[in-house]
């Protein structure tokens, strides 16, 4: 699979700032992956996810060193616009995505700026308003919603769009737990029969886990670890001290090894949580 995002000694310090917010950071994502990225707070997360779509250093004053490449080309390159079409991102703060004054206007309102004939906004609306259950909201002002719908009308314009790359900063935070299982579903979706790349830093494991191709771990700007999500869980003790807080099964199966029961790789999901729980006490 070919690389779509790379980083070669990547570093950005905010002006004003004394430490960098990332420190050296080499990274590769290949296409279609979907990778998550964990971390403490102040860990250089966002920072990253703006370092990837070019509001950094777009909007940002501040100092890079290194590079960040997206399709092979630097974000430096790209003329205004056009990295962002190819990059969408959904923020933590939906707030500050909204300009329009209903959320069809909203979700309109990007597809018009691409150039899209009237007929193909109206189909790509029907898409995107089914996949993410909005249909009730339509005539609402976005400033009226509330703070999950306002969540869920920001990730659904961004996915009115269609960008490659998908790349989504805590998009659940203000979800209750049947919001974020959808969520997590239409990105399920997504990259079953899109293939987009998607990026997501998240707080709750418990829905990044099962979708992860790769997971990334941010810790005092630097990345402390990235492989394959399964390998990744390993890492128990790292994770734990870095204040990460896997789902417990996890937990459980690591206290197990500790104990000297389990010998198998630690389960990342139930099924396999389950066969070593027949193997250890059927
Ligand atoms: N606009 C800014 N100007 C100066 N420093 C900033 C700015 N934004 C972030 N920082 C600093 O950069 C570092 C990384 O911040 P960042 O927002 O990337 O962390 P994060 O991992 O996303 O944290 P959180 O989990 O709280 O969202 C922090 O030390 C923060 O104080
Ligand atoms: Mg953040």
């Amino acid at each position: 699979m070919s690389v779509i995002i790379e980083l070669k000694n990547y570093s950005w310090k905010y002006l004003h700032s004394q430490q960098p917010a990332l420190d050296n950071i080499n990274l590769q994502i290949e296409e279609g992956m979907f990778v998550g990225i964990i971390g403490p707070n102040g860990s250089g997360k966002t920072t990253l996810a703006y370092s990837m779509n070019g509001l950094i250093p777009g909007q940002y004053n501040g100092i890079k060193n290194g590079e960040v490449l997206v399709y092979g080309k630097e974000v430096e390159q790209y003329s205004h616009g056009e990295l962002q079409k190819l990059a969408g991102m959904v923020f933590s703060d939906p707030e500050a995505q909204f300009t329009a004054m209903t959320v069809e206007d909203e979700l309109v309102f990007g597809l018009e700026n691409l150039g899209m004939s009237i007929p193909e906004i109206r189909e790509r609306l029907e898409w995107v308003v089914d996949l993410t259950g909005l249909e009730k909201m339509l005539l609402k002002p976005p400033y009226e919603l509330s703070g999950g719908q306002k969540q869920r009308v920001a990730l659904a314009a961004v996915l009115a769009m269609t960008p490659k790359i998908l790349i989504l900063d805590e998009p659940t935070t203000m979800l209750d737990p049947v919001s974020r299982r959808r969520v997590f579903d239409v990105l399920a979706k997504l990259k079953k029969e899109q293939h987009n790349t998607i990026i997501v830093i998240e707080h709750n494991l418990e829905n990044l886990i099962p979708l992860a191709d790769r997971m990334i771990l941010l810790s005092n700007s630097k990345l402390m670890l990235e492989d394959e999500t399964g390998r990744f869980f390993q890492n128990m003790e790292l994770l734990m001290r870095e204040g990460i807080n896997p789902p417990g099964a996890l937990r459980f199966f690591h206290e197990l090894q500790k104990a000297g029961y389990a010998k198998d790789a630690l389960p990342v999901n139930l099924s396999e949580a389950s066969r070593q729980l027949m193997q250890l006490f059927g």
